[in-house]
């Protein structure tokens, strides 16, 4: 497995717009690894088929969606000359794989899954049925063992994701070490990418809360125009013991500062011509902050320059959003392109499985 060509894959499930959580989260990352020019393969799956193991019911919220997510990307700078966006149900060597793995996994070793046990419990799916409290789809409850399906259908030795699909990550990691125990060197092992600084790997709701969710509407979406931003930003939770100008106030935990650490903290490329145009009393973040703890520094202030800095990097997805727009039907023939040339490269992986298992019954 020497001169293995470096592939990405990752994913989001279709169920509803992406934000600005998002897009520092794993978006803007992956337009990076797009544009370094250091992977033979970008796949980027739209993955609707998850999506429904949680939505049987509901299947036009995922046929919405998976527009409006194909659009976020698209905006957000994936260039379909360079990635491959796909649509996960439409690749049928997938629930094939699925299959197979599945015999490689315990229920047990499931049931241990960290983020199942949680988002079993945000969706009220208890362990037994009862009368008030609905059971688990065995659909949802396989879900870890198709996303490894997802991940080496395509050889991916790469998977940028957030913090919560680490155990995602490691139950693929397994499942390939057990297949190619059992069967032969088949499978690709592939590593996770974790977001480089904390502020991008879990920015706050607009109020404060833990995590930007649709239900909560705290969030502030890649498709929301100027209007709509500035005004979600002016009317952002801050830091309730900052009331006068000239209290001290806290940066820490406060959404404000989380923000400008995401958009034009250290890290940022832009950080400097940010401040430059927008704050030119700072230097960078850090000295903004220290006179916010100090004291004499207005939250109005600090959100017109938030503001400021969100409006810079969200403008240009903005426009490129309108031109996509103008033309759905050729959305869906970049859909269709990326999603043919996936599903090659998943039968190809399928034979190989196939053949590793001595399956292959007519050559
Ligand atoms: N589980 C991921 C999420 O909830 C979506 C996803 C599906 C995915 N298949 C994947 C991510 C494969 C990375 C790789 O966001």
């Amino acid at each position: 497995m020497e001169n293995r060509k470096k592939v990405i894959l990752t994913g989001d499930r279709p169920t509803g717009k992406l934000h600005i959580g998002h897009y520092v989260g794993s978006l803007r990352r992956r337009v990076e690894l797009q544009n370094s020019g250091k992977f033979d393969d970008i796949f980027i799956m739209i993955a609707d088929a998850q999506a429904l193991t949680d939505n049987a019911k509901d299947p036009g919220k995922i046929r919405e969606n998976l527009l409006n997510v194909a659009l976020d990307y698209l905006s957000a700078g994936i260039d379909p000359a360079k990635s491959h966006i796909l649509i996960q149900s439409m690749i049928r060597p997938l629930p094939e794989l699925t299959a197979y793995y599945m015999n490689l996994v315990t229920v047990q070793r499931v049931r241990r899954n960290p983020t199942v046990k949680s988002e079993m419990k945000m969706r009220g799916f208890s362990e037994e049925e009862s009368d008030n409290e609905e059971g688990t789809p065995v659909g949802f409850f396989c879900y870890p063992i198709s996303q490894a399906a997802d991940i080496t259908a395509f050889d991916a030795t790469v998977v940028p994701v957030g913090e919560d699909q680490e155990p995602m990550l490691e139950q693929t990691r397994e499942i390939v070490r057990r297949f190619n125990g059992i069967y032969g060197e088949t499978l690709v092992l592939p590593d996770i990418m974790l977001p480089g600084n904390k502020a991008s790997r879990r920015l706050p709701g607009t109020d404060g809360t833990a995590k930007m969710s649709k239900s909560l509407g705290n969030c502030i979406y890649l498709s929301d125009d100027e209007e709509t931003v500035s005004k979600a930003v002016m009317t952002m939770y801050t830091d309730p013991t900052h009331l006068k100008v000239s209290d001290p106030g806290h940066t820490d935990d406060n959404p404000v500062f989380i923000y400008l650490e995401a958009f034009a903290g250290e890290d940022n490329p832009d950080a400097k011509a940010l401040f430059e145009e927008y704050a030119p009393d700072y230097a960078d973040l850090n000295e903004m902050e220290e006179h916010y703890r100090r004291g004499g520094l207005g939250d109005v202030k600090v959100k017109r320059f938030l503001n400021s800095v969100l409006q810079e990097s969200l403008s240009p997805i903005r426009k490129r959003r309108a031109e996509y727009e103008k033309d759905i039907p050729a959305v869906y023939e970049i859909l269709r392109e990326g999603t043919a040339y996936a599903e090659a490269t998943a039968e190809r992986t399928l034979n190989r499985v196939r053949k590793a298992m001595g399956i292959d019954y007519f050559g």
